[in-house]
């Protein structure tokens, strides 16, 4: 609740989304830190353990969680679930951004990320909007407009149909 940073990331590849909340005291130190994790079980484990890693370090100490560090404490990770440890980190650095953000401080090392879901759920509310841009909407408005008069020839059909049918009892 009202985290001090969220970061949000997802791999297009595997559809897998990590979500870290960090809650950072006055002294920026990482007091706790949460994760929601829709994934794999590799996702799971690695933020899971990324979490434990930066709990209780400063935001700049936290840059040093790498998803080699996390990687190393989980004893490795098979190649194929390399990228599940790189979703943790991702997920770290963009809480941390959010919170640099917010605060209007730079932490060294750290990038903007690439991919926020956020903005990717934004984005994918244009494809909806553009329908109302006129290439896309011409055919679409000729489905309605030819849609529109069965409809509501069907409501009249009713309603005459209705009053006649009691008219008839
Ligand atoms: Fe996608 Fe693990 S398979 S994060």
């Amino acid at each position: 609740e009202n985290p001090s940073g969220m970061g949000t990331v997802g791999n297009p590849k595997c559809g897998d989304i990590m979500r870290i909340y960090l809650d950072i005291d006055e002294n920026q130190v990482i007091r706790d830190v949460k994760f929601k994790t829709f994934g794999c079980g590799a996702a799971v484990a690695t933020s899971s353990m990324a979490t434990e890693l930066v709990k209780g370090k400063t935001v700049r100490e936290a840059m040093t969680v790498t998803n080699k560090a996390v990687m190393e404490a989980l004893d490795g990770l098979p190649p194929v679930k390399v990228h599940c440890s790189l979703l943790a980190e991702e997920a770290i650095h963009a809480a941390l951004w959010d919170y640099a953000q917010k605060n209007g401080i730079t932490i060294e090392g750290l990038e903007k990320p690439k991919d926020n879901i956020e903005e990717e759920e934004e984005e994918e509310e244009i494809p909806a909007a553009s329908a109302f841009t006129q290439p896309v909407s011409r055919p679409s408005a000729r489905v309605q407009t030819e849609e529109k008069p069965r409809y509501q020839e069907l409501e009249e059909d009713d309603r005459e149909g209705i009053p006649s049918f009691f008219s008839r009892r």
